[in-house]
C-alpha cells in the first residue's frame, strides 16, 4: 500500500504541472499508472471498498467508465450537495488531465477480471423483485449484462448496497436530475416504478441472482 503514495503524490504533481514534458510535448500517461489513483478506493483490481462506498468497476465496459467520467468532471453526476459518495469520487476524476488519459484508464479498468460481489442485503425478497425487473429488462438485459445502444450499463456482479443506493439517488433527483444528463435522464423515470426502498431491496436481490 505504502508503495502507491510516493506515485499518487507524482501524478498529482504532474497534474498540476499539466505533465509538460522537457521538450515541451503533453505526454498521456498510460492507463495503469493512472490507475494508481483510483486504487486507494476501488482497489488494485477495481472490485471496490464497502467500506468507503467505493464501487466494484472491475470490468465496466470502457465506453460507460468513460462516460461516468466525463459526468463526474464537468459535474452532471457527483456534484449534488447530497452525493456524499459522489462527492468523494469527483476530486478524482478531475485529477485527470485530458480526454486521451479518461479514455486510457477507461480502457484499462474495461481490461480488470470481473469479479461478482458478496450479497450483503438482509431483508430483500428476490422472488418478489423478478417482477420489477421486467422494467429493466429492456435495457439492462436478462441477465443484467448492459446493452451500449441503450446506454445502459451492465448492472451484474455490483454490489447490491451500491446498487440500491444508485437506484435512491435517481429517485430523490440526486444522480439524473441535471438537465445535461441525458441518459441519467432516461433512468430516472425507471427509478420512479419503484414504490420504496423495500421494493429497491427486491429488485437488486433478484440482480444479484445473475451471473455472467
Ligand atoms: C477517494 C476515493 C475514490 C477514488 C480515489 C476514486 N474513486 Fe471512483 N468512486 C468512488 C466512490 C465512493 C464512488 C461511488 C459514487 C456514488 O455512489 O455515486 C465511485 C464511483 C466510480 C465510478 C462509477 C461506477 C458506476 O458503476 O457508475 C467509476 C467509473 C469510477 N468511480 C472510476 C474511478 C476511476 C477511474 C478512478 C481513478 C481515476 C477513481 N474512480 C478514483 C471513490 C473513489
Ligand atoms: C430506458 C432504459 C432503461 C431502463 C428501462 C432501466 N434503466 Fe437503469 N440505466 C439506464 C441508463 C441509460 C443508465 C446509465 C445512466 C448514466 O449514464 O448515468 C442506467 C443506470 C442504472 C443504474 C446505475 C448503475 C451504476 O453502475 O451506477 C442502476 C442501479 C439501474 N440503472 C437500475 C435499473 C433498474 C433496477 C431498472 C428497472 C426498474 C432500470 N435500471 C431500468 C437505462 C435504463
Amino acid at each position: 500500500m505504502h508503495r502507491l503514495i510516493p506515485l499518487s503524490l507524482t501524478l498529482a504533481t504532474l497534474a498540476t504541472m499539466g505533465c509538460i514534458r522537457p521538450d515541451g510535448a503533453k505526454k498521456t500517461l498510460p492507463g495503469k499508472e493512472l490507475f494508481a489513483a483510483c486504487a486507494s478506493c476501488h482497489g488494485d483490481t477495481g472490485v471496490g471498498e464497502a467500506t468507503i462506498a467505493a464501487p466494484n468497476i472491475a470490468g465496466l465496459p470502457a465506453w460507460y467508465v468513460e462516460s461516468q467520467l466525463v459526468k463526474y468532471r464537468s459535474g452532471i453526476r457527483g456534484a449534488h450537495p447530497e452525493d456524499l459518495e459522489g462527492l468523494r469520487m469527483r476530486p478524482m476524476s478531475r485529477q485527470m488531465m485530458d480526454e486521451g488519459e479518461v479514455k486510457a484508464v477507461a480502457a484499462y479498468v474495461a481490461s480488470l477480471t470481473p469479479v461478482k460481489s458478496a450479497p450483503s442485503l438482509k431483508d430483500a425478497d428476490a422472488a418478489a423483485g423478478a417482477g420489477a425487473y421486467a422494467v429493466c429488462l429492456a435495457c439492462h438485459g436478462d441477465k443484467g449484462q448492459g446493452n451500449q445502444a441503450l446506454n445502459a450499463p451492465p448492472l451484474v456482479g455490483q454490489y447490491d448496497w451500491y446498487l440500491v443506493n444508485q437506484l435512491k439517488k435517481f429517485k430523490g433527483g440526486v444522480r439524473g436530475a441535471n438537465p445535461l444528463d441525458v441518459t441519467g435522464g432516461q433512468m430516472r423515470p425507471m427509478s420512479m416504478t419503484l414504490a420504496d426502498e423495500q421494493a429497491m431491496k427486491n429488485v437488486v436481490a433478484h440482480i444479484s441472482t445473475f451471473s455472467r
